[in-house]
């Protein structure tokens, strides 16, 4: 590394102003479309050393022959960083985040990322855009599909996974990708949902909520942070220097490389805080951002901010030495290409990430109803009609960031099941299409149904209604959707409903009159085969909702850790804070999800009821596997302090567990959170540790009337010398 830092300071010494700046400068070379971007002529810019990486550039071949170019024939020979936005997968496709969340299995999500890097770097590829560590609590945002859904504590335990499966134990490694945490910060915090949208939240939040994760990644040793598109309260991310420089270089330490999001530093200029390119140049300079993705800003701005005296020569060397010391970290000066030698498709690493995708989709799938119960499907069942618009649609089923995955090989929820039940006989009809006005197919599916024994019914939204930009005013079943549902469920015949969306919908109506009800996000891959292991039974379900799903829109924001009311609703008590309309409960809760067999939890405890600031509270629970089949379960443990200097919410996750119990099977589980890890934010927003007493919640959702409970004691006296 000393050898890297003297080489760092000798090229730095020899590079030209043009150089430098073009070591800031993140050029799209558009095989894949993922913002406004224009055609450049990417190998001319990289021969003349105007462009230190490179985005969206997907063919092995070319990606090989334009590192060649750069380290051959640039004048500095320096090698390119090569990202694209790997977030679940790259030729393989696994869940997408929010789906995999659902799992709430830290090993697996570091593992799905740890075999998207692998692919990646077999082509090439030596930088991911993910994770995106967005804590979002508006279901009509879009983009709360690419992240962790509403928690903090389950946002940051999968910052640490997904940097640690992208970047591995050594980021020089071959196989490694160096990460980026984005989108710093709150941009899930947007206005009304609506994407792009300004941010305004009080610092109370912004501290509690939404920078927690990125500080987990940031010590995990996340590689790369990426600024949101968005302002907070006024002052644009992409310009912002109390978050960037101040809390996030000095206060955390981060020395890695900031690289703006997509056009974002000209956007500035919009955001009414730059007169022209060069003033959006200095802006972005001086709040730490490094790379220029698509602005153009620091090629043609920076110059021009130089000579007016509003951007610094030192901040750009300090922005250059970043940008080279994370290639040197990344191995690149030795090595341009971290391929682990095997090719991306090899059938090998094929069959390994094909049969991951499919343990991780089944573990995504989110058991919401099973009445009768219906799931898991009767081996004996003859015919299955198979009805909606997303049976077979493969695409959709790689979600918004299919990154190289190719639809063709996507397995859909007809192709399992016709696999898995080879003796039933299933008659499928898409009926109408995901968005489409027209009814004219729903007769036919009727008709087709009515002829079944169990239906299994499919609905959602395709691919491009979440993600980027696709934010909705009304998160319902979109098109005729409802119009077929209601028309398949009047049959009265056992219904099976399979939602795959990228976000919570409005589905209240469906789920009344549905036997079962399955949440599946988009699954990637192996969708229908993981789908098709749930609903016979080959798969006991044990996926839990990582974010609460709406009665209405009119709920949002909505989440379980919510703060007290003085006025707690009661039905008695006319003035209490309520809806006329609507109970204030979501339809499914954080953590909500069921399984075929039942776990009785029992027999609480803790290890020490007295603790002082140094101590963990320590608690063991049984949890029995009561039912007649093999399963397994998450089990929560969150605080409440009732009385604290500043109110607290009624409930905060501070750990979460899974146990695998074979039927009948008992087992202990343990649950800890450490007493500094109670802290929180005083009246001046200091972190305190305050004396008193603190309810333990531990169960299987955060359903407080469901939860068991103890109270502990916090005592902030010097604890007893140990004899
Ligand atoms: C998105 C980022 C993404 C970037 C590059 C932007 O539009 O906001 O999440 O990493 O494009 O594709």
């Amino acid at each position: 590394m000393a050898e890297d830092g003297e080489r760092i300071e000798a090229l730095l010494e020899g590079m030209t102003l043009e150089e430098k700046i073009g070591q800031l400068t993140m050029l799209d070379a558009g095989r894949l479309i993922t913002g406004p971007g224009r055609p450049v002529d990417m190998i001319v810019a990289v021969r003349e050393g105007r462009a230190g990486s490179l985005l969206n550039l997907v063919n092995p071949a070319e990606i090989r022959a334009v590192q060649r170019v750069a380290v051959e024939e640039s004048r500095l020979r320096l090698p390119l960083l090569i990202g694209l936005d790997i977030l679940h997968g790259h030729r393989t496709l696994f869940p997408l985040p929010l789906a995999e969340v659902a799992a709430f299995d830290p090993d697996l999500w570091r593992r799905t990322a740890r075999a998207a890097a692998g692919e990646a770097a077999a082509d090439g590829i030596n930088l991911t855009f993910a994770p995106m560590l967005d804590i979002a609590r508006d279901p009509r945002w879009g983009r709360i599909a690419e992240g962790p859904g509403e928690d903090v504590l389950v946002a940051r335990r999968f910052a640490e996974a997904k940097v640690k499966g992208f970047q591995g134990d050594d980021i020089a490694a071959p196989g490694s990708l160096a990460a980026t945490a984005k989108h710093l910060v709150a941009y899930g915090a947007a206005t009304a949902g609506r994407d792009y949208a300004p941010v305004d939240i009080s610092e109370r939040l912004l501290h509690e909520v939404y920078l927690p994760p990125f500080h987990a990644a940031i010590q995990a040793g996340v590689a790369v942070i990426m600024p949101a598109f968005t302002d907070l309260a006024g002052i644009p991310m992409s310009a912002n220097v109390a978050v960037l420089r101040d809390l996030v270089r000095k206060q955390w330490g981060f020395d890695g490389v900031i690289v703006s999001d997509y056009d974002a530093i000209p956007e500035l200029i919009k955001h009414g805080v730059a007169e022209d390119l060069a003033a959006a140049a200095a802006l972005a300079l001086r709040a730490g951002i490094d790379i220029d993705m698509m602005g153009g800003a620091y090629e043609h701005g920076l110059p021009i901010a130089l000579k007016r005296g509003s951007s610094r020569i030192e901040d750009v060397d300090a922005a250059v030495r970043r940008v080279l010391t994370l290639k040197a970290r990344l191995g690149l000066f030795h090595a341009p290409d971290k391929s682990d030698g095997l090719q991306a498709s090899d059938p090998r690493r094929h069959e390994t990430n094909r049969s991951l995708a499919r343990d991780a989709a089944r573990r995504s799938i989110v058991l919401l109803k099973n009445e009768r119960p219906l799931l898991p499907l009767d081996p004996g069942v003859k015919r299955i009609a198979l009805i909606g618009p997303l049976i077979d649609a493969r695409a959709d089923m790689l979600g918004p960031w299919g990154a190289l995955g190719k639809p063709e090989h996507a397995v859909t929820i007809h192709d399992g099941l016709k696999k898995a039940l080879r003796a039933a006989e299933i008659v499928a009809v898409e009926a109408i299409d995901v968005q489409g006005r027209d009814r004219e197919g729903i007769r036919a599916a009727v008709e087709t149904a009515a002829t079944a024994d169990v239906i299994v019914l499919c609905l959602g939204e395709d691919r491009s209604m979440s993600g980027e930009a696709a934010s909705r005013a009304h998160i319902d079943l979109p098109g005729r959707q409802q119009d077929l549902a209601v028309a398949i469920l009047a049959l009265r015949k056992p219904v099976i409903a399979v939602i795959m969306s990228g976000r919570p919908l409005v589905i209240e109506r469906l789920v009344e009159r549905a036997d079962a009800v399955l949440a599946a996000g988009f699954l990637g891959h192996e969708a229908g085969h993981a789908l098709a292991d749930v609903i016979t039974g080959r798969w006991n379900p044990c996926g839990k909702l990582p974010v609460s799903w709406p009665r209405a829109a009119g709920q949002i924001p909505i989440f379980y850790a919510q703060r007290p009311t003085g006025r707690p609703r009661d039905p008695e008590d006319y003035f209490t804070s309520k809806y006329l309309d609507i109970p204030n409960e979501p339809l499914f809760r954080f953590g909500d999800g069921l399984s075929y067999t039942t776990f009785a939890i029992t027999g609480l405890r803790a290890q020490a009821t007295k603790l002082g600031p140094t101590d963990e509270i320590v608690v063991d629970v049984e949890v029995s596997n009561e039912g007649p089949r093999d399963g397994e379960e998450t089990i929560f443990l969150f605080i409440h302090d009732p009385v604290a200097s500043v109110s607290q919410p009624l409930l905060e996750l501070k750990d979460f567990s899974r146990i695998a119990l074979a039927a009948g099977e008992r087992g202990t589980m343990r649950l800890r959170v450490a007493v500094k890890d109670l802290k929180h934010l005083d009246a001046d927003l200091r972190p305190v540790l305050e004396a008193g007493f603190i309810e333990v919640l531990v169960g299987t959702s955060a359903d407080r009337a469901r939860l068991h409970r103890l109270t502990v004691e916090i005592n902030l006296e010097a604890p007893a010398p140990r004899p």
